[in-house]
């Protein structure tokens, strides 16, 4: 099967996942990527049975929208049973790095609200140590240089992402993201609490204290899900 074959397959199995563990009427949330992409298509005939959906990003809202979901905002609602969204590596323990989509922001916040996170990802996501995939750091425009130096600090390589015309890339919150390469995160709870205190970082793609708690990989035989321990 080839990669995109391989999110379709994870994203139908997880729109089953959804019908089966979230009831009628519920709200769920979507993440931002190729991946949460097939999800949304995956779920779109269903859209009746749920009262809406938060987006992770405005990329997601647009197609939601385009599928004819309702699309809430966080602020609206008072749970949100299940989070679904893809990664750009995951391990063992359901550690995440995302972000390279862009959204890593909006989507570490409706994780943190949902009960669940559900992790959709191919095979080639699977990986012993984080860091092979750079690491976005979304930061306020003003302190790039000053945590690009505090990066550097820690052994890791920072690289401002830009886009096509080399101009900054700008996340749908108005900042900037720094793609932090030759990091190998063998601690990856540490490594996000220090980041995030550092004064101008706004988010750090690494989800670990809050990880996924199911993930559902592609591979080539079929769908493996692993569950992970709850911390
Ligand atoms: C978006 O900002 C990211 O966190 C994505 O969830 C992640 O990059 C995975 O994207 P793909 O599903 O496109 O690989």
């Amino acid at each position: 099967m080839t990669q995109d074959e391989l999110k379709q397959l994870v994203a139908a199995e997880a729109a089953a996942y959804v019908h089966a563990n979230v009831p009628e009427g519920a709200v769920i949330g979507v993440g931002t990527g190729t991946t949460a992409n097939c999800f949304v298509d995956a779920i779109a005939s269903a859209k009746s049975r749920y009262r809406g959906a938060v987006s992770s990003s405005l990329a997601t809202t647009a197609r939601l929208e385009a599928h004819g979901f309702q699309v809430l905002e966080l602020n609206e609602i008072e749970s949100l049973p299940v989070y679904v969204d893809g990664a750009d590596e995951i391990d063992a323990h359901g550690a995440m790095i995302k972000g390279g989509g862009g959204a890593l922001t909006r989507e570490k916040i409706v994780a943190s609200v949902a009960d669940v996170f559900v992790c959709i990802a191919d095979g080639s996501k699977r990986v012993d140590v984080l860091g092979n995939f750079a690491l976005p750091i979304e930061v306020v425009p003003m302190a790039r240089t000053a945590i690009g130096r505090r990066v550097i600090a820690l052994g890791g390589v920072p690289v401002l992402r830009v886009n096509t015309d080399g101009s900054p890339f700008i996340t749908d919150n108005g900042n900037e993201i720094i793609d932090v390469k030759a990091l190998k995160i063998t601690y990856p709870i540490a490594l996000e609490a220090t980041v995030n205190g550092w004064a101008g970082v706004v988010t750090v793609g690494l989800f670990a204290a809050r990880g996924a708690n199911v993930c559902l990989l592609g591979t080539a035989g079929g769908v493996e899900r692993i569950d992970y321990i709850a911390r």
